[in-house]
């Protein structure tokens, strides 16, 4: 053996290992570039656990109290950038590991006592979700505030409801917004869902078994605020699990995925309402760009670009799902990889979820306290189009049904009467009162109630529908909600 080769073998990761990694393979296998951000959560769960051992006599309270000192200079260290965090030493954990025995010695040493990465990272990579739940309720809420007031400026605003994207019935355009506070109330729900699973702790369950050391992994669990909503602990109550499952981590992506998939069904809407073709609504010039090449342009960049990354977080679902799929229990290093996906889903919800609270709400105004730069919105234009596609031809079919037809009869009826307004290119409302009665003698001078735009709206008055009466209790219930 060289002298060369025995200097490098005190690199190597111990004593059983006859030389040291190759620089390619460090690289390869290193995660410190990005896990280094789930520092904050190394620190708690590495307190938790050194007062634990000092509680259970396990070390001693001398040993502790250097682990606090040592942690606390860490922690000033990483927020003021001094930190210097190494390559060759992996991942967030043996960074800190090392920095803290060079700190404080042998005590620094003993802090792994009856823990291993396996149990340490899940439980950061848990506590570090929590926290962004935690960001993202209030975003969501946001979001839905920003729909909800907007829809309480739109109640009598008419649109067309599509189906097939074709025109079908008029719907408020408060009710339509609605339908995303819909959406995102649900996706809140899952996320406080996920949770609830991912506040359960897996320090304690060491390498894969658990461990010889008297632990009080309950102690732990209290100390990191994971517990139920009762204030009892939540421990993974099987160590092979709690060290290698991330359901908890697939289960945020997918939430989010849903989530996203709803801000894109939106983006769409948006996208097309903002078109010269629809010109439903304007979003505020900061949300748009324009053209290169084409002087009159203002794209939606935004909605597109968030239609666009709903691609992403739903790819990383896969990524995240597809990791899992071959593992053998417990850990196995392809779990370091749910780490870059699940930090950019995270990322890439939050901001999303920023943008879209205020390019639909607005900005509050210093000046006066008001919001203002929403969505703007041309009721003209949203009404126009409605009158076009025949949107109260149902309406006509159920004024029938009323006098007695019965609704497949009613259906073929209004299907003949829409044929002769298509001819004379007008509208149901446009044909006189004989001509109508042409097709059914039953019809009255009150049928032109039903086959005004209002009239639709005002007559679909069950729970859930878009009669005015009904918009303003669900406004009034979300309201009550979301506070
Ligand atoms: N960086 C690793 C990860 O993210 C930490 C756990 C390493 N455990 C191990 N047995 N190599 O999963």
């Amino acid at each position: 053996m060289s002298t060369n080769q025995f200097d490098k073998k005190s690199e190597a990761w111990s004593a059983l290992f006859s030389e040291p990694m190759s620089e390619l393979v460090k690289r390869y296998t290193a995660s410190v570039f990005f896990d280094k951000r789930l520092w904050q959560a190394d620190i708690s769960g590495s307190l938790a656990h050194a007062e634990m051992l000092a509680h259970q006599k396990i070390i001693g309270t001398a040993d502790h109290e250097a682990i606090q000192r040592g942690m606390a200079q860490i922690t000033t260290e990483i927020e003021s950038g001094a930190f210097e965090w190494k390559l060759d030493l992996e991942d967030v954990h043996l960074n800190i590991e090392a920095r803290l025995t060079q700190l404080v010695g042998d005590a620094g040493k003993r802090l792994h006592t009856g823990r291993s990465r396996n149990d340490q990272v899940a439980t950061d990579v848990r506590l570090w979700l929590r926290s962004e739940i935690d960001l993202i309720l209030p975003l969501l809420n946001e979001l839905q505030t920003a729909l909800v007031e907007v829809a309480e400026q739109n109640v009598e605003v008419i649109l067309p409801g599509f189906t097939h994207l074709q025109v079908a019935q008029p719907v408020s355009f408060a009710h339509h917004l609605l339908a995303y506070v819909e959406m995102f109330s649900r996706d809140a729900e899952r996320f406080a869902d996920v949770r609830r699973r991912t506040n359960r702790l897996p320090l304690g369950s060491a390498a894969l078994a658990g461990t010889t050391y008297p632990l009080d992994r309950e102690r732990v669990a209290r100390t990191l605020g994971m517990v139920d909503e009762h204030g009892e602990p939540q421990v993974c109550q099987n160590s092979l699990d709690g060290v290698s499952d991330r359901d908890f981590a697939i289960e945020f992506t997918a939430a989010a995925s849903l989530c996203m998939v709803h801000v894109s069904r939106f983006s769409e809407e948006l996208i097309l309402w903002m078109s010269q073709n629809f010109g439903f609504v304007k979003i505020a010039d900061r949300f748009t760009t324009g053209s290169s090449i084409m002087p009159q342009k203002k794209n939606p960049d935004v909605p597109e670009l968030a239609r666009g990354k709903t691609g992403r977080v739903v790819g990383h679902l896969m990524g995240l799902i597809t990791l899992m799929k071959g593992q053998p229990l417990a850990y196995n290093k392809d779990n370091q990889e749910d780490k870059e996906p699940l930090f950019d889903t995270v990322d890439t919800l939050k901001d999303t979820l920023r943008i879209f609270a205020e390019m639909v709400g607005g900005q509050v105004n210093p000046a006066n306290g008001k919001k203002e730069g929403g969505i703007t919105v041309n009721a003209l234009a949203m009404e126009e189009a409605a009158k076009k596609g025949y949107a109260t031809a149902t309406d006509l079919a159920d004024y029938l049904v009323k006098k007695g037809l019965p609704f497949r009869d009613a259906h073929e009826t209004v299907a003949h009467a829409v044929k002769a307004a298509v001819s004379h290119n007008c509208d149901l409302s446009e044909l006189p009162l004989a001509v109508l009665q042409g097709f059914n003698s039953s019809i009255e001078k009150d049928v032109y109630e039903c086959l005004s735009l209002r009239g639709s709206l005002n007559a679909r008055n069950t729970l859930g529908g878009t009669a005015p009466a009904q918009v303003l209790a669900q406004i009034a219930r979300h309201r009550r909600r979301l506070g």
